[in-house]
């Protein structure tokens, strides 16, 4: 069925909204017309971004959300190239310049899956595969190969290595259950029960009280992207590798998985025999009352998966608001449009949202408003399947990227419950800092987003992009473009489930929409700035106190025999450099004129502020997972030990027989990578050869 658009909800402006604009162009044209060149760019730019605030509304929002998650939107299915229509009529009704780029691109689809469980006294039950009732896609974990198994079933806990450490019990051809939240993605934990011997996998969220029903769906490919065009976009007639060749199987794990819902795990784990559940496993586990052994067995389970991998047609879609003074720099914001049911959370909240911000940019526009810098908005496709919608579109673009992108902007789940939550590169502390203080916090009267973020648990903590579970991945780890990922509430007990729902939001997620709002004004100033501050708001002292952070935490790691000198040598030049900036840029902010020479030392140093990011990347990429560039913030092996530098992490923890000699060298190696990576950043950020 296809989505009619919905014209109410695309240009309304209220009555109020409007005579502020009117307003606001007889002031800005009275001044403009009187005292030319008292009219400052900051002045023009603060009046917009008291507009761009004043224009938000909850129940547009909301709107917004509803008609996108009528219908369960699976990437590369007819209803999601619906809410591609959708969003691509938004944009041109509101007489934003917008299109669309499609790549074929393999996903994959389950076909026939059963489960059953087989007590001892003979007796057997069907387990259920999916949510009762609702009209979506079974549960399942995309990229799983096929296969059949019967086996007795085993509690791994969190399926990481120190877990199979604890059980100590051979799970060679069993069906291992592991439940979710040890920090490992799901494919890995699928990955280490394959080399621990297992034959299948089931996995289950054991972290909600409620709606212990679901089913979390997933993909369990390794890496990001089309598998089959690693490294370039996998548009029309484009090289395809075989699903034969190896680097496309190695992506995919060999033994069949499934999620499961965390009371079919219940009932198959209080049937199991044989060994006791570990204390240290016991005291967090929600049915701890029902579970007392982990197996193997008695208990055997009948587990089917038949699944395809097919070539599917995906798009991502544009709305491009072109700049009037430097047209050729680019702020981009996104946020993937595909879900695995309706998706309300994930990732409908952040489409409404980008369809609001739309909405009001559009406010700005017919106010006057001309940014400085050029602002897209995208909505991408087969996020789910691993980023594959960006990534396809960041390697097809990743020379005017690597050269013209200023920032990308992520939001994901907007809203998944209360609390205010950000990443960033660091460079764009401070600006999210300023913007936090503007916005007004949606669950407290009369204070910013930034005061309750301050007195929250996070006290305003930004984590940073080391992580592989949005579109900014391509983006930072891939291109080293600054980036952001903004959003509220965390660990929603129905991800990925049916029941992420319009309903769910609006009874627990979000139910006066405010949430929605805040994420709308945050993302929406952030760019605003990014796009129209004459110098770019960027800080790297930010930046260089996170690495001398980084260098500390690794001198408390790391072998005494291992010399960290290179590299605190390499922090200490970052640190001077991006203090000679500092006060290069109280200067020329200080410089209130404008003209063909002040414009031209402007841009130069926004060129060195935005080139800087890409000094940390490095041509030959992670070791094992070339794809990944970025050298401080990438996906480690083991995500446990250190969450920056991969690099090193990896060589800390391969695990492979090699001498220590070996290991100590393979360290000192990765520790000189990084050690280059930081000089051509602070090359990059001086701007001048050596
Ligand atoms: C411009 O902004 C500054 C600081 O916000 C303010 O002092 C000044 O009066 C403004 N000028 C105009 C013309 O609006
Ligand atoms: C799926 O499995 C059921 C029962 O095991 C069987 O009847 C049906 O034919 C299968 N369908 C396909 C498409 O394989
Ligand atoms: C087997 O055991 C289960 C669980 O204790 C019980 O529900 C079921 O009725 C038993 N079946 C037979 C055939 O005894
Ligand atoms: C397991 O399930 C499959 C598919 O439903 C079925 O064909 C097979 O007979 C079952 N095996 C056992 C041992 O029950
Ligand atoms: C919008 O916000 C107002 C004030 O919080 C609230 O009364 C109203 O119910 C909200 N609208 C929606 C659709 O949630």
């Amino acid at each position: 069925m296809t989505i009619k658009p919905l014209n109410l909800l695309t240009t309304k402006l209220s009555p109020l909204t409007t005579m502020v604009a009117i307003l606001i162009l007889i002031i800005l044209g009275f001044y403009s017309f009187h005292f030319p060149h008292s009219l400052k760019h900051s002045n023009k730019s603060t009046t917009f971004q008291s507009l761009f605030l004043s224009s938000s509304s909850n129940s547009t929002i909301s709107s917004y959300l509803r008609t996108l998650t009528m219908h369960p939107h699976l990437a590369g299915t007819k209803s999601n190239s619906n809410t591609a229509l959708f969003v691509l009529n938004h944009f041109t009704s509101l007489n934003l310049k917008s299109h669309t780029t499609s790549y074929n691109v393999l996903l994959s689809y389950p076909l026939n899956s059963s489960l059953s469980i087989h007590l001892t006294n003979g007796s057997f039950l069907n387990l259920p595969l999916t949510e009762p009732g609702l009209d979506v896609v079974h549960a399942y974990h995309a990229y799983s190969p096929s296969g059949s198994v019967y086996a007795k079933a085993v509690f791994v806990n969190y399926g990481r290595e120190i877990d199979y450490h604890t059980l100590g019990v051979d799970v060679k051809g069993c069906i291992v259950i592991a439940r979710k939240g040890g920090g490992l993605g799901r494919g890995t934990v699928v990955e280490k029960a394959e080399k621990n011997g297992a034959a299948a996998v089931l996995i289950y969220n054991d972290e909600g009280d409620t709606w212990r029903n679901g089913f979390e769906r997933g993909n369990v490919m390794k890496g990001v992207g089309d598998p089959v065009s690693p490294g370039w976009g996998s548009v029309d007639g484009s090289e395809r590798l075989s699903l034969e060749d190896n680097e496309v199987l190695e992506r995919f794990p060999k033994i069949p998985s499934m999620p499961i819902s965390a009371d079919v795990a219940d009932a198959i784990l209080s049937s199991l025999g044989d060994n006791l559940v570990p204390l240290e496993w016991r005291n967090t586990l929600k049915s701890k009352g029902v579970i007392s052994h982990v197996g193997p067995g008695p208990t055997m389970l009948n587990f089917t998966y038949l699944g395809e991998k097919k070539v599917s047609t995906i798009q991502n879609v544009f709305a491009v608001i072109k700049g009037s003074e430097e047209p050729d720099r680019h702020v981009l914001l996104g946020n993937h449009r595909d879900a695995w049911t309706y998706g309300a959370v994930d990732p409908s909240s952040g489409t409404a949202a980008l369809l609001d911000l739309a909405r009001r940019y559009s406010i700005l526009l017919s106010s006057g408003w001309k940014p400085r810098r050029t602002i897209v908005l995208c909505s991408w496709d087969a996020e789910e399947f691993g980023m594959i919608g960006s990534t396809e579109w960041v390697e097809q673009n990743l020379i005017n990227l690597g050269s013209k992108a200023v920032a990308y902007l992520n939001v994901d789940c907007a809203v998944q419950g209360p609390g205010f939550f950000v990443g960033s590169t660091p460079q764009l502390d401070s600006l999210i800092r300023e913007v936090t203080k503007k916005v007004k916090d949606p669950d407290s009267k009369g204070v910013s987003v930034y005061e309750t973020w301050s007195a929250s648990d996070e006290g305003n903590n930004i984590q940073r992009l080391g992580r592989v579970d949005s579109d900014f991945a391509p983006f930072v780890q891939h291109a080293g473009v600054p980036s952001v990922d903004v959003y509220y509430g965390k660990d929603f007990p129905v991800y990925h489930t049916a029941f992420d729902s319009y309903n769910w939001m609006a009874e627990y997620g979000d139910p006066f929409f405010q949430r929605h709002v805040a994420v709308t004004g945050i993302w929406g100033l952030l760019a605003l700035r990014l796009a129209d501050d004459s110098i770019l708001p960027f800080d790297y002292l930010s930046y260089a106190n996170e690495l001398q952070l980084y260098r500390d935490k690794l001198s408390n790691v790391l072998d005494q025999k291992i010399s960290l000198l290179p590299l605190t040598t390499s922090i200490n030049e970052f640190a001077s450099a991006a203090k000679e900036v500092d006060s290069e840029l109280k200067e020329l902010r200080l410089v209130e004129t404008s003209g063909q020479f002040v414009d031209m030392k402007r841009r130069a140093m926004n060129d060195r502020l935005m080139l800087a990011e890409k000094g940390f990347l490095d041509g030959d990429g992670l070791k094992g997972k070339q794809w990944f560039k970025h050298l401080v913030f990438g996906p480690p092996n083991d995500a446990e030990k250190l969450d920056f530098f991969p690099g090193i992490a990896d060589s800390t923890t391969r695990s492979n027989v090699i001498s220590e000699k070996e290991r100590l060298t393979e360290i000192q190696h990765e520790i000189w990578r990084v050690t280059r990576a930081i000089q051509r950043a602070t090359s990059a950020l001086r701007g001048e050869f050596t």
